[in-house]
């Protein structure tokens, strides 16, 4: 087959980095989708195992910080496009150790733009830097209201404070440069795949280990989940169809008070397990709250579904129950992540 565009995926062996990996390597034989990561403790190979053989496949191990490396890499692959993923992603590890959210963050994505410019000197509208961002950036919402494209920034962690700094560099490039950029914003996502330090699959890795469940301050803050193959797929659209220099926010419409999902997912292991419904809720504890704790964050994605015509398509009790089985089934998987260093990361951060 014709290889009609080479697209660089930044961070590909992470959690929503190998689910965009595997569609865009299905969906596009004949693109060539070139994978690259430094395989931090959030990166994963062995999430694409069942892709890594495909000839419009290939996986480059590399660190976005390195500037030399990054501006070589696109002389020798000349990417027609870019899906940035790349990140330091976890807020608690950012209020603990908040420069390496600069480095990889914000220094990283100059790096990558700048490498861009560099090649894309003509036929720019074959061209697009693509960043992947969060609702985070938005900073924290009270009972009502929704993130909309227009929301200022208020980001309120180290993260989403280096994310928004991303996004600003990403949008300064476009303005400044006429780099066609698009960016995007999604809620929190859960799924097969992600690193157990995220509330979703620690919980369940928790009840399964009849381990306490760690509850921040009052359980009231509330997140809107997201099915993360429905962001990839939402990715995918916006990728191929997303105005340039435009933003497209990305959610599930599915808020959830951290305690009543918790709640939810202790029932559907227990059912999993074969327990008395019951057993896992007991496990239950409220821990100290997490300093600067965002409240809400809820996404209107009305732009992305009339524009674009993407709907989430994943359910909540189905997604919840699809990722608790394969949390439980994947037993090898999660063994691996959680041996080493996760242990002291744990102990550190829950006492
Ligand atoms: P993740 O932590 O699971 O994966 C990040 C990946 O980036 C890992 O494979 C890691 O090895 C790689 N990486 C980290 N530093 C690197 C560096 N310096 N050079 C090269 N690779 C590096 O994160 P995720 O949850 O998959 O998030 C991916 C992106 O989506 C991030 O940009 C994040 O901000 C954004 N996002 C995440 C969520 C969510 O709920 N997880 C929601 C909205 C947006
Ligand atoms: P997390 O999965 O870390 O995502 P984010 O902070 O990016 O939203 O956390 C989701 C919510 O769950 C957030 O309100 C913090 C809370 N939380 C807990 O209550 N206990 C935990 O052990 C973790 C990791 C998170």
């Amino acid at each position: 087959m014709t290889l009609t565009k080479t697209v660089l995926i930044t961070g590909g062996a992470g959690f929503i980095g190998s689910h965009l990996v595997r569609l865009m390597v299905n969906k596009y034989p004949d693109y060539k989708i070139v994978n690259l990561d430094k395989l931090t403790y959030a990166g994963n190979l062995e999430n694409l195992t069942d892709i890594e053989n495909y000839s419009n496949y290939e996986f480059v191990k590399g660190d976005i910080n390195d500037r030399n490396y990054i501006d070589q890499l696109f002389v020798d692959y000349q990417f027609d496009a870019v899906i940035h993923l790349a990140a330091e992603s976890h807020v608690d590890r950012s209020i603990t150790n908040p420069l390496s959210f600069i480095e990889t963050n914000i220094l990283g994505t100059i790096h990558l733009l700048q490498a861009a410019r560099n090649i894309w000197k003509e036929n720019l509208t074959d061209k697009l830097f693509y960043h992947v961002s969060t609702d985070e950036v938005y900073g924290s919402l009270g009972e009502t209201g929704f993130f909309t494209e227009e929301t200022a920034y208020d980001p309120r962690s180290p993260y989403s404070a280096s994310k928004a700094s991303s996004d600003h560099l990403v949008r300064a490039y476009y303005h400044t440069y006429n780099l066609p950029i698009v960016i995007s914003n999604c809620s929190n996502n859960y799924g097969p795949n992600q690193f157990p330090e995220k509330l979703i699959p620690l919980v369940i890795n928790n009840i399964k280990n009849n381990k306490t469940l760690p509850i921040y301050g009052d359980g009231k803050y509330t997140r809107d989940w997201l099915w993360v193959k429905d962001h990839a797929d939402a990715i995918d659209v916006i990728f191929h169809n997303g105005k340039v220099g435009e933003t497209y926010n990305i959610g599930g419409n599915n808020e959830w008070k951290n305690l009543d999902l918790v709640e939810s997912l202790c029932d559907v292991v227990d059912g999993l397990l074969g327990r008395e419904i019951g057993t896992a809720r007991k496990l239950i504890s409220f821990v100290k709250d997490r300093p600067g704790h965002d409240r809400r964050y809820a996404i209107d994605a009305t732009k992305l579904m009339t524009e674009l015509k993407w709907s989430p398509s994943v359910q909540a009790e189905e997604g919840l129950k699809m990722t608790a089985e394969w949390y439980l089934k994947n037993t090898e998987w999660l063994e691996n992540v959680t041996s080493g260093s996760y242990q002291n990361y744990y102990s550190k951060q829950y006492n």
